[in-house]
């Protein structure tokens, strides 16, 4: 497969199941620890060697843009008063210059729609996907692992992020049907959107990391409405898999649904406890909280 050179990051969403938090900040600016959500996944797609972020934004998500340039005034107070960690935390997360773009989904129309309006910034080259709900805990990332896997399957290979859940939740996710399998991965045949238990091909949830063929987007620009009345993603690449290979990859890691509350709550308590500067005190922490419940 081409190297992976670019990934999209759809952050267009309303965020309404955090509101009020989201009611002026975007969720993707919400932190887990001290990084925005959107900077953990960021930081993924880095590791893994992507040289260029497009993010799929809307109105009212200004503020990520800003995130993702220097603040000049807060540098330069920073090097006046000897600040030099926090400068080079700043300098560290920093992409270089001109390897970021933005460009706006101008209505709700679903994740297909959003992908589908990274076309012009993506062009002919297979791309990398990640959604910003979702985070992934492990070294290397679920991306990374997904590109090292991509390595020994077909140049017109896709490939996507699955993990095993409960049966009785799958009807929040994205679900494929099992096949054959190829190293580290297996053949998918077939996926739906958000099924009922009862129609759903396995247990296996598609995560929100992909790996796709610029094929994609023809389609997306053909596809209708489906569940939600909203242009799903999974949909298209539904129709994808009749012309291209298509592999689903069990990553390794834990993997935590941001968009949900205790999803959420769980990555700040998870990457919290990893973190050397944080992680004895909430150890400390934690059993007088679930001692007084
Ligand atoms: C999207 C995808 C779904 C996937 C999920 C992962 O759904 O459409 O296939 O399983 O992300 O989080 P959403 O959560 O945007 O409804």
């Amino acid at each position: 497969m081409t190297a992976i050179r670019k990934a999209i990051f759809p952050v267009a969403g309303l965020g309404t199941r955090f509101l009020p938090a989201t009611k002026a900040m975007p969720k993707e600016m919400l932190p887990v620890v001290d990084r925005p959500l959107i900077q953990h996944v960021v930081d993924e797609a880095r590791e893994a060697g992507i040289e260029h972020l497009i993010f799929v934004t809307g109105r009212n998500k200004a503020v990520i843009e800003d995130h993702f340039d220097r603040q000049f005034e807060l540098e330069v107070t920073l090097s006046e008063r000897g600040k030099k960690t926090e400068l080079e935390l700043l300098e560290d997360d920093l992409p270089p210059a001109g390897t970021v773009s933005f460009t706006r989904q101008q209505s709700p129309l679903g994740l297909g729609h959003a992908v589908w309006c990274a076309r012009e910034l993506v062009g002919n080259e297979p791309f990398a996907l990640l959604l910003p709900d979702v985070l992934v805990q492990n070294k290397p990332g679920c991306i990374a692992q997904m590109i090292d896997a991509a390595k020994s399957l077909e140049p017109d290979a896709n490939i996507i992020a699955v993990e095993e859940i409960p049966m009785d939740k799958v009807s929040s996710y994205g679900v494929v049907g099992v096949g054959k399998s190829r190293g580290k991965a297996f053949e998918i045949t077939g996926m739906v959107e958000k099924p009922k238990q009862a129609e759903a091909p396995s247990n296996l949830i598609i995560t929100g990391r992909y790996i796709l063929q610029p094929q994609i987007f023809d389609i997306l620009s053909r596809q209708s409405a489906g569940t939600g009345g909203e242009i799903q993603l999974t949909d298209a690449m539904i129709e994808l898999t009749r012309q291209q290979p298509f592999y689903g990859l069990k990553f390794e890691g834990r993997s935590f649904d941001c968009g949900s509350k205790i999803g959420f709550l769980t990555a700040n308590v998870a990457y919290a406890l990893e973190r050397a500067d944080l992680g004895p005190a909430l150890r400390a922490e934690l059993p007088k909280l679930l001692g007084r419940t």
